[in-house]
């Protein structure tokens, strides 16, 4: 699976930790920025992700901000993508399981390195389920 990676200033440390441990793991994970520290804008950011997901250049992607609010808000607006905001290890499954989101999100300033990797796992090791969830997704973007 080809993930992708991308974050304002505001999540810019906690993708760094994200790329290094899944690197340990031998995953390499795309960066598509942002790449200081340095204040950027979180709609642009989402722009680029959605733009890999949609161009099937990423499987997944991984978006960070300070709080996954706005930069969620921003992917969410593009047709296709479902962009899901987790914040523990069963929204985490639910997000694959009923929604196949597609990017999944997180808050560089309000959530833990340990406790993003484990909701990455759970979404990781879940399986769409298809059936009623297929008709509802197909749904967003009629
Ligand atoms: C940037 O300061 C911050 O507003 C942004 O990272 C995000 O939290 C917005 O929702």
């Amino acid at each position: 699976m080809n993930i992708a990676i991308a974050s304002d200033h505001g999540g810019f440390e906690l993708k760094g930790q994200l790329i290094e441990y899944y690197a340990k793991k031998g995953i390499i994970l795309q960066d598509l920025g942002t790449h200081s520290t340095e204040s950027c804008d979180y709609p642009l950011i989402a722009r680029k992700m959605t733009n890999a997901v949609l161009n099937k250049e990423a499987d997944l992607g991984i978006l960070i901000c300070g709080t996954g609010i706005g930069i969620s808000i921003a992917a969410n607006r593009v047709k296709g993508i479902r962009a899901a905001l987790l914040y523990n290890a069963e929204v985490a499954c639910l997000a694959k399981q009923h929604n196949n989101a597609n990017i999944v999100v997180f808050g560089g300033r309000t959530q833990k390195f340990e406790d993003v990797v484990s909701y990455l796992d759970a979404f990781l090791n879940a399986e769409f389920e298809g059936g009623r969830h297929l008709r509802r997704i197909g749904e967003l973007d009629e």
